[in-house]
């Protein structure tokens, strides 16, 4: 069994021992960051995975080494069949977590409850109403926050996902870093990253030097604590003294965390991608539904993986539209 494990290990000794997997390409929120306004041309429904073709890919990677597994989408609650879905994997002997936009989680509490689903990230860019309303094009602003008190009473473990955006949210830094004083919150600022169709531009980035550079001016140097980092994290992490949550910054533009990494991804329709950046996939679906082994795309999509974010190793490369031709982000799955 030795040979099989290192599928998952890249020609740079990376261990993929993380798989997210996207549920859907649809959503019941329309950001801009993460689609075009006109949407995106949606796979036929006979393209995307089944509830059964998740389950045996997943297993495929838990039995090569996989021990956490996220679910995304687009929005992965809107899937009808999320819950079963959520039950099944969770029979595997994996952590699992989910992204959501937080619209309908409150309708999921028990699900997660039951099958011991902890780790909870929701999407809010705003805490302000008509600012949400601009940025996801729908107003669900007060369903969301409500949704998040919620899974906080409850007890699960909430972060907050905000991408920052010049002369949108930069102003909102330290009033989301507030939230945290009487919640035990992790608010987790993400610099913006280009995908199709999203306007990306360099002049639009809030870089992790800029918020610190906020959180400096706010806070008492001696009562902001650069806190440990969990291995493999994608966030720096920070914390002001004596409050309840915390706070971090994904710093995947101005300070890549490539070396540490250890997720792929696979999207809604069975393709792996071995890098968010990536502008290749491997199919899996097709093999998969032609009873053919999986296994060999899967080591070989691991062997292609490049050192740094898919060959985009500087800022420079940004600049170049070419390195936007991605799927948009929803396509994909964060
Ligand atoms: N840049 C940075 N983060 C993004 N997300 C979506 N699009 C972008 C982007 N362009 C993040 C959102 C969401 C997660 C799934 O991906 O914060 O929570
Ligand atoms: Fe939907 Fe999340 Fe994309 Fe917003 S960022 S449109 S909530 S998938």
């Amino acid at each position: 069994m030795t040979e099989s494990k290192n599928i998952l290990t890249d020609t740079f000794g990376r261990k993929h021992t993380y798989l997210r997997i996207s549920l859907t390409e649809r959503c019941n929120l329309r950001c801009t960051y993460c689609m075009p306004a006109a949407g995106i041309s949606l796979s036929p429904k006979s393209h995307i995975m089944t509830y059964e073709e998740i389950y045996a890919i997943a297993k495929e990677f838990v039995d090569h080494g996989v021990t956490k597994i996220r679910l995304t989408g687009g929005e992965p609650l809107v899937r009808k069949d999320a819950a079963l879905i959520m039950e099944k994997l969770a029979s595997l002997p994996i952590e699992l977590a989910i992204t959501t936009n937080g619209v309908i989680v409150d309708k999921f509490i028990d699900t997660f409850k039951k099958i011991g689903l902890k780790k909870i990230n929701v999407s809010l860019d705003s805490l302000n109403t008509d600012k949400n309303t601009f940025i996801t094009r729908r107003d669900y602003f007060k369903k969301v926050y409500d949704n998040i008190q919620l899974l906080v009473k409850e007890g699960f473990e909430v972060k907050i996902n905000c991408v920052l955006i010049k002369g949108f949210n930069e102003n909102e830094i330290i009033d989301f870093i507030e939230l945290t004083k009487t919640q035990a919150l992790q608010i987790r600022f993400i610099e913006f990253m280009p995908f199709d169709g999203n306007k990306w531009d360099l002049e639009k980035l809030v870089s992790l030097e800029e918020v610190l550079k906020q959180v400096y001016a706010k806070y008492d140097a001696s009562s902001f604590i650069r806190l440990d980092d969990a291995p493999n994290d994608t966030a720096k992490n920070y914390q002001i003294k004596g409050y309840k949550g915390t706070f971090a910054v994904i710093s995947s533009v101005t300070n890549p965390f490539c070396d540490s990494c250890n997720r792929v991804r696979l999207t809604a329709n069975g393709q792996l991608k071995n890098c968010l950046f990536s502008t290749t996939e491997s199919d899996l679906l097709t093999p998969l539904r032609e009873g053919k082994s999986i296994t060999t795309v899967i080591g070989k999509a691991v062997q292609a993986k490049q050192k740094v974010r898919s060959g985009m190793d500087t800022l420079e490369k940004f600049k170049d539209p070419d390195s936007h031709n991605n799927r948009s982000m929803i396509a994909i799955g964060g």
